[in-house]
Parts: structure tokens; sequence; C-alpha cells
């Protein structure tokens, strides 16, 4: 089964929302995935989701209230195909953290959506209610990408 990692940098509100929408559209289109989130910092790890992301997510039809944070790890470059990053600091932390020998794609989330290349979904965290939104369209964006990239058709 393929497997995805979103990595954000409190996994609190980026990633969350990703991993929601990923498992949202895999759940809808019928395809198998494996889903997880992490973050590159360690603040918020065994927390919810920052309540905005619930809030949105929720607005759009996807419960994010059960998973809690955690940081990434080493070996998460070979448990997950996939180790996706929502923005360029935290694809610079994952390529300093990743093994010589970590098997996983690491892409932005936004390469999968076309004509996003290259850009980040920026942090809505000092942000507001619009912010939210704006970074639920995008991680929703490209959870479609990569799902028509690991056969979602
Ligand atoms: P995220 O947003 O990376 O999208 O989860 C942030 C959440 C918390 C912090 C920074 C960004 N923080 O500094 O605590």
């Amino acid at each position: 089964m393929p497997s995805v990692l979103f990595v954000c940098l409190g996994n609190i509100c980026r990633s969350p929302l990703a991993e929601g929408a990923l498992r949202h559209l895999a759940a809808r289109g019928g395809v198998s995935v494996t889903v997880d989130s992490a973050g590159t910092g360690g603040w918020h790890v065994g927390e919810p989701p920052d309540r905005r992301a619930q809030t949105v997510a929720r607005r759009h039809g996807v419960e994010i209230g059960g998973l809690r944070g955690r940081q990434v790890a080493p070996d998460d470059f070979s448990r997950f195909d996939h180790v996706v990053a929502l923005d360029h600091d935290n694809l610079a932390a994952l390529r300093r953290l990743r093994p010589a020998a970590g098997g996983a794609l690491l892409p932005l989330l936004l390469d999968h959506v076309p004509g996003r290349q290259g850009q980040a979904v920026a942090d809505p965290y000092y942000g507001d209610e619009r912010d939210f939104e704006i970074a639920w369209a995008e991680v929703s964006a490209g959870a479609a990408g990569l799902l028509r990239l690991i056969g979602g058709g």
C-alpha cells in the first residue's frame, strides 16, 4: 500500500489538514493509502490540531480532532514512500534529518499541483480564519494531485 507522511513545523495546522484532506479524498475514491502527519518541531507533541484547523476541516466535512501531534523521526524515511513537506523550511529540515539510506521521495506538497510547483503552503498559525481557508484549499489541491500520482486516477 502506498504511504504518505505530511510534515509541517508544528503538526497542529497544515500537516493535519493535509492528512485529513488526503484521507477524505482517498476514502471517497476507494483508494487504499496509509496517511500520517508530523512536525519538524516538537512543541505540540501529543496535542490535537489547532482549534481553527479543526473548524475549517469540519466545515469541509472532514474530522481531524482525533489526530495528535508527533515529531518526525529519521525512520520515517523508510516507513513512508512519500515524505511531503508543506514549506521550504520544513523541506530543508527534512533533508538534514534524512538518513543516507532513507528511501522516501521528498517533495513539497504543492509540487503536485499544476502551476504551483516549488511553492509553499503558508503557515496560518499567526493568521485568521481566512488564512486557514486558504491553507485548506491548498492542502486539498495538493492531496488531490498526490492521489492522482499514487493511483487514484
Ligand atoms: P503548522 O503551524 O506548522 O502548520 O502546524 C504552526 C503551529 C505552531 C507553531 C508554528 C507553526 N509554533 O510555533 O508553535
